[in-house]
C-alpha cells in the first residue's frame, strides 16, 4: 500500500518534472478530478465543462490561477455523454499545443445513470484522437478514474446492453469497466512510450458518491475527495506508474507494480495493481478485445453519420 505519507512525499517532487507540462482535465468540475486539477503543477491545463458548470468552474479556474500564477487554465465547454463532442475538445488543444503530458479522465453520469458514452465511448475516442499528442511529449501517461480491476462477464453478442431484458445497472457498470480495460490494453499495446493507468479509486466523498444518498446505497469508510486528488497526482507522475522512467522517482519502500498482461496499470484505492488475469487473460485468448474494438469503431461511427460527419470526423 502506497502510505498518504509516501504519496506526498513523492508529489512534493513534480518540480522536477520537465517544465511546460500539459494536462486535459475531463470531469474536474467535481469529484475526484476536481481534487486532482488542484494538486497538479501543470503550466497548461485544460479543462472541460458542460455548459450548466461553466460559470462555476470558471470562477473555481480563476481562483486557481491566482495561487498558481506560472499555469495557465483554459477551459473548454463540452457535453462529453456526446461523443461527438470529443473532436471539439481535441481541436482545442491540438490548435495550441504539439504535445500533450497527462489526461486524466473522471467523468460520471449524474446518480445511477450508467452512461456508456461518459464512460466508454468519450473517453476511449478522446485517448485515441490524441494519441499523436500524447505521444509527442516525453513521458505522456492516460488516468482514467473508474473501476479497473473490476472486469468480469460481458455479453459479447450485447455490448452495448440496448435490450431492456440485458440491462441492469451493474451489468451497465461492468461492460463499460471491462470495455474500458481491454480498449485501453490495445491502445497501449499499439503505443508502448505511453503508460496508461485505470484506477479504481475505491469509496471517495464527492458530489457524485453522495447522489446516492437516496437510494442508501453508500459504501461506508469513503475517503476524502482531497486525498483522491493527492493519489490521483501520484497516479500521474510517479515512476510507479509509468512504463518509461521520469523524474520523479518510485519512493523508498514501495515495491513496484505490475501491468496487467495487456500492458496498463490496474489499480486500487491504495495504489496497488489488481490482478484480473484470471477474467482478462480468457477475454484476449477468445479475441474478445478485437470484438470490443471493433464495436466502438461501428459506435463512432454512427455517432459520426448522427452528427452529419464523415466516418473519421465526429
Ligand atoms: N466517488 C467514488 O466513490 C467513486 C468510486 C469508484 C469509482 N468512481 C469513479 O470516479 C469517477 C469520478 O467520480 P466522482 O465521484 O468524482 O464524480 P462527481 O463528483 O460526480 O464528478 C463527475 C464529473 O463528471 C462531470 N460530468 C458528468 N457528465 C458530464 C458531461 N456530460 N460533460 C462534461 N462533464 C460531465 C461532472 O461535471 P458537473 O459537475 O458539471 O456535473 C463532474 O465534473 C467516475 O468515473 C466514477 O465512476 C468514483
Amino acid at each position: 500500500m502506497a502510505a498518504l505519507q509516501t504519496v506526498l512525499q513523492s508529489n512534493a517532487n513534480i518540480a522536477r518534472l520537465p517544465s511546460g507540462i500539459v494536462a486535459l482535465f475531463v470531469g474536474a468540475t467535481s469529484g475526484i478530478g476536481q481534487s486532482t486539477l488542484q494538486h497538479v503543477p501543470a503550466p497548461h491545463i485544460y479543462s472541460v465543462a458542460h455548459p450548466q458548470t461553466v460559470a462555476a468552474h470558471e470562477t473555481h479556474l480563476a481562483s486557481l490561477s491566482k495561487s498558481n500564477p506560472t499555469a495557465t487554465f483554459t477551459l473548454i465547454t463540452a457535453d462529453v455523454s456526446l461523443v461527438s463532442e470529443i473532436d471539439k475538445i481535441v481541436a482545442a488543444i491540438t490548435q495550441k499545443e504539439t504535445k500533450l503530458d497527462i489526461l486524466v479522465w473522471s467523468d460520471t453520469r449524474e446518480g445511477l445513470e450508467p452512461s456508456m458514452s461518459t464512460r466508454y465511448y468519450s473517453p476511449l475516442r478522446a485517448v485515441q484522437q490524441l494519441l499523436p499528442l500524447l505521444n509527442a511529449a516525453p513521458i505522456p501517461r492516460v488516468i482514467s478514474v473508474l473501476a479497473g480491476g473490476h472486469e468480469a462477464q460481458i455479453s459479447k453478442a450485447e455490448l452495448d446492453l440496448r435490450d431492456s431484458a440485458n440491462w441492469s445497472y451493474w451489468n451497465a457498470a461492468v461492460h463499460a469497466a471491462t470495455m474500458c480495460t481491454l480498449s485501453l490494453e490495445r491502445l497501449a499495446h499499439g503505443n508502448p512510450g505511453l503508460s496508461v493507468v485505470h484506477w479504481h479509486p475505491g469509496a471517495v466523498a464527492t458530489p457524485g458518491l453522495a447522489k446516492w444518498d437516496k437510494y442508501s446505497l453508500t459504501p461506508p469508510n469513503q475517503r476524502s475527495q482531497d486525498e483522491a486528488g493527492v493519489r490521483g497526482v501520484f497516479l500521474a507522475t510517479s515512476d510507479q506508474y509509468a512504463v518509461q522512467s521520469g523524474p520523479v522517482l518510485v519512493p523508498g519502500g514501495l515495491g513496484g507494480v505490475n501491468k496487467s498482461g495487456g500492458g496498463i496499470f490496474l489499480v486500487d484505492a491504495d495504489g496497488e495493481s489488481i490482478d484480473n488475469e484470471g477474467v482478462l487473460a480468457g477475454f484476449r485468448e477468445r479475441g474478445v478485445d478485437e470484438v470490443v474494438w471493433s464495436h466502438t469503431e461501428k459506435v463512432w461511427a454512427e455517432c459520426a453519420a448522427r452528427a452529419g460527419r464523415p466516418k473519421d470526423e465526429l
